[in-house]
This record gives structure tokens, C-alpha cells and sequence, in this order.
């Protein structure tokens, strides 16, 4: 029968076998796949694991420091980079919702390359690749080796293309990735967390995008997401986000007249996200969320809940 325990100790002596002292790369998006492959990896080839961790700017407020934090406490050997401002820049204007996406891969891309070219004479690309993505070949959740292979189809690939590859999870569920995970002792802020796509804040700012836009969804993002840790519903709950709406609405400060923004609050149950029902959550707990965006987040004068089931509604708005 199948164990955690014995798929570490066979995978381990596999990846030691099969890599010998050669270099690998890989990047660590923050969730549990990319986590727990590296840290299986780490365990068979230490500091010849070279792990990559991009800040693209559109991830949850604080997110890039605390989990660089939790990555090296792991101690993985691993390079946060900043392109935060590459990734705006080039973003700048477009409000195509298939253009962002296609401008955050090709940045991401641009980006990795770059920095996988400084670890000198790597020989292999690892991914953390489930049995989901692989029969569904590009899965739903995307991932930077989805993005990369609709890219790339022309002009050549980009060099870490080019390297071996090496998928120690790819014959595994999701559920068996994180009891993976809990036997090598990574923290359930890591195991449990809700999915967050790739191209994160970008596909719920509707519109173009700007720093000060991404500030406020931040903000709003993390009061919510906090209040539902706060409040025991977060594991109830299978993904949670905030979307800023292209629209503002009247509002009354005083004697004053505003015109400000509108937030939609998320949260839906659902198993794969091929489905997914929205959650009943308490009208208490909403009027706290409504409350506290409204009086702490300059800017926004309004709040929503999405009452939306999908289909036909996707989990995201964009
Ligand atoms: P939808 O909005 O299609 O989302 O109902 C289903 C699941 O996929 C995630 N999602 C993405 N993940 N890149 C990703 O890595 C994307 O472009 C993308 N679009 C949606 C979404 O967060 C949900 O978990």
C-alpha cells in the first residue's frame, strides 16, 4: 500500500540516483506543489537544488517576504527576485484579460531565464507537475509550464527550456501531495492554502492595471482573507479573493459626495474548480469584511458578494 513515508524515502533515493551532484533549477510559485517538490529535492541533493522564487507584483499583500521567509526556514537555497516593476511596465494599459495573462508569461519566462542562467552549468528544469496536470496537459490552474509551452510554440525556447526535466510529483493527487508534505513536516500555511492563480491580482483589477489599484485590491484581499482565518472559515472554504471593479459609485462622506470604488468579495466550495458553488457565508462575518474595507481602504466605498455559481460564473472575473 501506498504511504508517504515510503514514497519520500523511494523518491529521495531515486532523485539522488538519477541527478547525482549535477545542478537543478526550479521555481517555487508559493503553493504546495512547487513547495513540496523542493523540498523533496532538497532532501536528495541539498545546495544543488538552486530554487527561484519571482515576486511578478500581483501576489496577496506581504505575501513574497513571508514565504521567502518560510522558504529559507526551510532551508532551501533559494533567490527571490523582485521584477515586480518589469511585470507593471510591460502590463501598462492593457485591459484585455487574454493579454495580461499572455504578458505575465512572457515576463515570467523572460525573467526565470535570466536568473537561471546565473546558476552556471545547470543541468535540470524541476516542476511540480501532479497526475492532473499531466492527463489534462494544460491544467486549469495553469502554472508557469502551461504559460511557457502556449508561448513558445514559435520562435525557439528560451534556454532553462532546454534542460532535462524532472517531476518527482507527477504520479501524485492533490491529496497526497499534501500528506507528502506533511510528512517531511512543511507548515500547513503552506499545505492548506487556497489555490491563487499565476497571473494572481492582475485577473482581478477588471481593466488596465497600476500600482495604486494593486495597493487597494491588496488591502482589501488581506483584510478579507485574514477575517476568514479569523473567523475559523478559511479551510471551509476552497478559494477567497477580492476583485476591484472598472466601475465607481456614488457614495456620502459627511456633507461631501464620493465617487469611489467597488470591491466584489469570492469565496467558493468546490474540488478541482471545474465547479464550484459560492459559499453561504455568515451575514455577521460580511458585515465586519463590508465594514472594515469601507472604514481601513481609502478608495473604496462599496462592497459586493458574488452570489454567482459556476458554470456559468468562473471563479474569477476575468
Ligand atoms: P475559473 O475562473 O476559470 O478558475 O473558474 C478556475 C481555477 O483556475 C484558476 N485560474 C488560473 N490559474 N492561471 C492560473 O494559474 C490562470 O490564468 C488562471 N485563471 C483562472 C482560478 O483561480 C481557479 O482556481
Amino acid at each position: 500500500t501506498w504511504t508517504p513515508d515510503a514514497f519520500v524515502d523511494s523518491t529521495v533515493a531515486e532523485l539522488k540516483r538519477k541527478i547525482g551532484d549535477e545542478k537543478v533549477i526550479l521555481g517555487l510559485s508559493g503553493g504546495v506543489d512547487s513547495t513540496v517538490a523542493a523540498v523533496l529535492l532538497h532532501k536528495a541533493i541539498g545546495k544543488h537544488l538552486h530554487c527561484i522564487f519571482v515576486n511578478n507584483g500581483l501576489l496577496r499583500k506581504n505575501e513574497f517576504e513571508e514565504v521567502l521567509e518560510q522558504y529559507k526556514g526551510m532551508g532551501l537555497n533559494v533567490k527571490g527576485v523582485d521584477a515586480s516593476a518589469r511585470f507593471l511596465d510591460a502590463l501598462k494599459g492593457e485591459s484585455d484579460p487574454e493579454k495580461k495573462r499572455k504578458i505575465i508569461g512572457r515576463v515570467f519566462i523572460e525573467v526565470f531565464d535570466d536568473e537561471a542562467h546565473k546558476v552556471e552549468d545547470a543541468k535540470w528544469l524541476a516542476q511540480g507537475t501532479i497526475y492532473p496536470d499531466v492527463i489534462e496537459s494544460v491544467s486549469a490552474t495553469g502554472g508557469p509550464s502551461a504559460t511557457i509551452k502556449s508561448h513558445h510554440n514559435v520562435g525557439g525556447l528560451p534556454d532553462f527550456m532546454k534542460l532535462k526535466v524532472v517531476e518527482p510529483l507527477k504520479m501524485l493527487f492533490k491529496d497526497e501531495v499534501r500528506r507528502v508534505g506533511r510528512s517531511m513536516d512543511i507548515g500547513e500555511e503552506r499545505l492548506g492554502r487556497h489555490p491563487f492563480p499565476g497571473p494572481g491580482l492582475a485577473i482581478r483589477i477588471l481593466g488596465d492595471i497600476t500600482a495604486e489599484k494593486v495597493a487597494i485590491l491588496q488591502e482589501v484581499d488581506h483584510i478579507f482573507i485574514k477575517g476568514l482565518r479569523d473567523w475559523g472559515l478559511y479551510d471551509k472554504v476552497w478559494q477567497a479573493g477580492a476583485m476591484l471593479l472598472p466601475v465607481n459609485s456614488v457614495g456620502v462622506m459627511g456633507d461631501e459626495r464620493t465617487y469611489e470604488k467597488c470591491v466584489a468579495l469570492r469565496a467558493v466550495e468546490s474540488t478541482d474548480g471545474m465547479t464550484a458553488d459560492w459559499v453561504n457565508l455568515p451575514y455577521e462575518f460580511l458585515q465586519k469584511m463590508s465594514n472594515d474595507i469601507i472604514n481601513k481602504v481609502p478608495g473604496v466605498n462599496r462592497v459586493v458578494y458574488d452570489i454567482s455559481s459556476k458554470p456559468p460564473a468562473t471563479i474569477e472575473w476575468e
